[in-house]
């Protein structure tokens, strides 16, 4: 609230009306991955009033967009779309809608098309009538069979980076923040949740109201649509998930009110009333996305042992960094990312401890490895440049383990009680706003390195984040339970100890996928039959650990692991899994790979077939 009023009195500089509606906003940047003009006008409040058709595979309605007009000559809207058919443009005048002209362009691939409006007196408002695509890029239809429950269809978004495009027309651009409202009308019976205030007991009656008063960039626009139920685990937090995992999925998460206290102690309040969950089929591309209110989980991190709940306390900061302060533009993604990553591991170091926060760091340091191995230079930066590029090719691991290490060595240099005080007024400063890699850098330079420059210079601050690889003498992450992991792994190999004196009980879940990540890239049969007569692996009720193995069994064409492979790829679809286990059985064995997909490609999601496809094309 009291940010909010804050919001209010900083924009009273720039005179907009409606100013408990609107957050402030600096001036509009270049965005190459979207056609709308917010120089001109911006859209500040969309209405959405939407049939959800599961037979036809389509949203259909209207969505009114509230217009601010910034330049007094402009004359036209311009609005993103990808794949919908746009019926009808109305204006209002006085109590009247009037029908207008536009245009909509050819798509442009990465881009969709652009919905050109040409207005007259600049009108407050427009409705657009449109249909979406049952292909839409932002949302996956789920047939019964697909679903946990197998009686009824489920659907749901993912609009992150550009695909909310796909489900409704607006200036799908991150720096143009906007509050927004929906009816959607799903099937009687059917239960609908969207990333804004949900009432947990609404009727079932084919009838949702939503409303969401807090401004968002529009990626974070969500909905979902299935047999959903809700738990309560707190007066704050709960669970939306089909019956078959409700029950599971309360208890693996039961953490997650601690894991709100403690990142509230640390980072500042939390703007967003109650934070719940929802559990989305095994199709999910995504691990987590951290639609505000409500985060969309994988439903392959209910392990029954607590080891992948961090993944929720990602998405659960990201109420900071990336919901309450977003990129403006999607070159600026390390602002949400890296910052979000930092956020997380102190997150489970204050709930947890220091030893499973270091396990996650040594993890993602590992995986920031492999990925400056594999990117050319320029993808290297964090504030990196992706004109002419789609707006997906920024999610490598460089925003988010260069991102964070970045801040990391920020603590190391200023001590952590000043890095938290920096980024408690971080958020202060900036909240509700979209902001550039240059803002931070501003600010950094003004709260914190000004005056001790012997302690961070300008120039280290701008070779983190414009340079390419790492800064010399940057902070290596260390585990001291991987340590010991690495012990046993070295004496096993040189047949020192036996397999039995591994003890399996011993340890945790990212011990062992820091186990099976860091064996030698080829095996015998006899150390493969050792694991998994000793720890069945193939059979691992942990996904993490089920998909480290698996490649490692593809890799070595492992036959007793290869139908769990098959069942594997058939039931889940998050991309994180798909590429490493495709791309071995691309490498390995090309027909084995196809006669999968083929079989597995109607549960995926568009963007679940995109990665497959991809890797399948290649040579
Ligand atoms: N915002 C991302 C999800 C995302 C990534 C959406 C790429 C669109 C494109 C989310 O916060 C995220 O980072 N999820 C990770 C898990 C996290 C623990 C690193 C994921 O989904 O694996
Ligand atoms: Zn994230």
């Amino acid at each position: 609230m009291v940010r909010k009023l804050i919001a209010c009195l900083l924009l009273a500089g720039f005179a907009l009306s409606g100013c408990e509606r609107e957050a402030p906003h600096p001036p509009a940047v270049p965005d190459p991955h979207s056609h709308a003009n917010p120089e001109q006008v911006r859209v500040s409040h969309v209405h959405m009033d939407l049939d959800v058709d599961f037979d036809r595979q389509v949203l259909d309605g209207w969505a009114r967009l509230d217009l601010n007009w910034v330049d007094r000559r402009a004359s036209r809207l311009v609005l993103d779309t990808r794949d919908l058919e746009i019926h009808r443009v109305e204006f209002k005048s006085g109590e009247d809608w009037l029908e207008t002209e536009f245009t909509l362009a050819e798509a442009e691939q990465h881009l969709g098309s652009a919905l050109t409006i040409e207005l007259t007196g600049q009108p407050d408002t427009v409705r657009v009538h449109y249909t979406t695509s049952p292909d839409a890029s932002g949302l996956q239809w789920l047939t019964p069979e697909q679903t946990a429950g197998g009686e009824h269809p489920f659907l749901f978004s993912q609009g992150q980076p550009t695909h909310a495009r796909s489900y409704v027309p607006l200036q799908d651009a991150p720096q143009v923040r906007i509050t927004y409202s929906a009816v959607l009308r799903p099937p009687q019976g059917l239960f609908a949740v969207m990333s804004a205030e949900n009432d947990p007991h609404a009727e079932r009656d084919g009838r949702f109201l939503f409303n969401m008063p807090e401004a968002v960039p529009p990626y974070l626009i969500a909905l979902a649509v299935g047999d959903l139920y809700f738990e309560p685990i707190s007066d704050r937090v709960g669970v939306y998930a089909e019956p078959r995992y409700l029950e599971a999925a309360v208890e693996e998460f039961a953490v997650t009110q601690r894991m709100l206290e403690k990142a509230e102690a640390r980072f500042g309040d939390y703007d967003w009333g109650r934070y719940d969950l929802l559990v989305l089929p095994p199709s999910f591309p995504y691990g987590g996305m951290e639609n505000p209110r409500v985060s969309f989980v994988t439903p392959t991190i209910i392990a029954g042992d607590e080891s992948l709940v961090s993944l929720i306390s990602h998405e659960l900061v990201h109420s900071w960094a990336g919901n309450l302060v977003n990129n403006a533009a999607w070159r600026d993604l390390w602002l949400n990312e890296g910052v979000t990553v930092y956020m997380e591991y102190r997150n489970m170091e204050d709930v947890y401890d220091r030893e499973r926060a270091d396990m996650q760091s040594v993890i993602g340091y590992q995986g920031l490895l492999a990925a400056l191995d594999s990117l050319p230079p320029e993808r290297q930066i964090l504030a990196v440049d992706l004109s002419g590029r789609p707006a997906d090719d920024v999610f490598t691991l460089i925003p988010y383990q260069k991102g964070r290490l970045f801040i990391t060595e920020i603590e190391e240099r200023f001590g952590r009680e000043r890095t938290d005080d920096f980024l408690r007024r971080y958020f202060e400063r900036f909240a509700f706003q979209a902001i550039t890699t240059e803002h931070f850098r501003e600010f950094l330079l003004e709260n914190l390195i000004k005056g001790n420059e012997d302690i961070m210079s300008p120039e280290r601050v701008h070779e983190w984040i414009y340079e390419p690889g790492m800064p010399e003498g940057y902070p290596v992450p260390r585990s001291t339970a991987f340590e010991r992991v690495d012990e046993m792994s070295e004496r096993w190999l040189a047949d020192e100890i036996g397999i039995s004196d591994i003890r399996r009980d011993d340890w945790h879940a990212l011990q062992w996928v820091y186990f099976l990540n860091n064996l030698p890239d080829e095996l015998s049969r006899a150390r493969l039959d050792a694991l998994d007569e000793a720890f069945d692996l193939t059979h691992s009720a942990n996904y993490e650990v089920a998909a480290a193995w698996l490649e490692i069994a593809i890799r070595n064409r492992y036959e007793p692991a290869m139908e769990r492979v098959r069942e594997f790829l058939l039931e889940v679809g998050r991309m994180k899994f798909l590429r490493p286990l495709y791309a071995a059985l691309v490498e390995t064995d090309r027909e084995l790979a196809e006669a999968i997909y083929l079989e597995a490609r109607a549960g995926y999601h568009p963007l679940g077939r995109d990665t497959v496809e991809r890797l399948l094309d290649e040579d």
